[in-house]
């Protein structure tokens, strides 16, 4: 069997376009959505994301609030930058950028942030809604993964799902919102790690595969059921002195061998990537929507 490719740019661009369609109604009623971006530090990687998130703010109709802090910035400086935010009407959603420099507490900022601008999902108020079934906001590659399977037309219910990496921005999550009785979740999820005793037997029973484990090659075509679904999270640069940067992207899939066995298949990169900002840029959209509507409820009750 030769897979279907899962082209995460297009679907990416279709969600974008759902929600540039969507701002521009929330415009009309005079709601434009705002997300508050912070950079602390020069990290290349990070760097080009938020460029990319930016970009695609603009690209929407969202509106966003740009602050790129000197690497030497102090907790203080940074706690006294999202309490602005929090109190921002103009500001809808919070991004921090992780990692953040060393000398900077990151749990304490996440907790600083208001959950309810909390569109990153990281806040630990979210996370308990997302593990109880109750609506925040999902943290945004997870979610991604999710809506990719959906419109693609996979089956998620029912799934023998097994995940490949425990993180707190992946593995973790995605278990959570899989395993949820709801539609579109209901699958039964395996979490597989570093210490798993056998890996590939475990993703040999496999209806869909989700690799987040951060290191190329971890999963084989031997490791996979005939027809099964991959999804590859994984984003590792390679030395190549072919390219002028040096180096190239590729997933933790063996994705030329893979793709020979599996039914439907994302690439690296092209899958999974382009997901996450849009997801983010949902969760904004989503946050001023939420907010306009609690508006609405009080001016409502105090008419009464
Ligand atoms: N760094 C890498 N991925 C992410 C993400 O999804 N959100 C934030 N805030 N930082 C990141």
């Amino acid at each position: 069997m030769t897979a279907q490719i899962i082209d995460g740019k297009q679907v990416a661009a279709d969600m974008r376009a759902e929600l540039k369609a969507e701002v521009a109604k929330l415009k009309e009623q005079g709601i434009v959505p705002g997300l508050g971006v912070i950079l602390v530090g020069e990290d290349p990687a990070s760097k080009s994301y938020v460029t990319a998130k930016e970009r695609t703010c603009e690209e929407i109709g969202i509106y966003s609030d740009d602050n790129r802090l000197p690497a030497e910035t102090s907790q203080e400086e940074l706690m006294a930058l999202v309490e602005k935010m929090n109190n921002n009407p103009k500001i809808n959603g919070i991004l921090v950028q992780l990692p953040l420099p060393k000398h900077l507490n990151e749990a304490e900022v996440l907790l600083a942030i208001d959950p309810a601008k909390d569109v990153d999902g990281f806040h630990p108020m979210n996370v308990g809604k997302m593990v109880v079934g109750e609506k925040g906001f999902l943290p945004c590659t997870p979610h991604g993964v999710i809506q990719l399977l959906i419109r693609s037309g996979v089956t998620i219910e029912g799934a023998n799902v097994v995940i490949v990496g425990r993180s707190n921005i992946v593995g973790k999550p995605l278990a959570n919102m899989l395993i949820q009785k709801q539609p579109n979740r209901n699958a039964t999820v395996t979490v597989c790690h570093t210490r798993t005793k056998d890996l590939a037997h475990q993703t040999r029973q496999a209806d869909i595969v989700i690799a987040a484990a951060g290191r190329p090659n971890t999963i084989t075509a031997d490791m996979i059921k005939e027809g099964a679904v991959v999804i590859d999270v994984g984003v590792n640069r390679v030395e190549d002195a072919t390219k002028k940067r040096g180096y190239r992207l590729v997933g933790d899939v063996d994705f030329e061998a893979v793709k020979e066995k599996a039914s439907f298949i994302t690439p690296v990169p092209g899958g999974v990537g382009p997901m996450t900002i849009t997801m983010l840029l949902y969760n904004t959209v989503e946050s001023a929507k939420r907010k306009q509507k609690t508006e609405d409820r009080r001016q409502r009750e105090n008419s009464d």
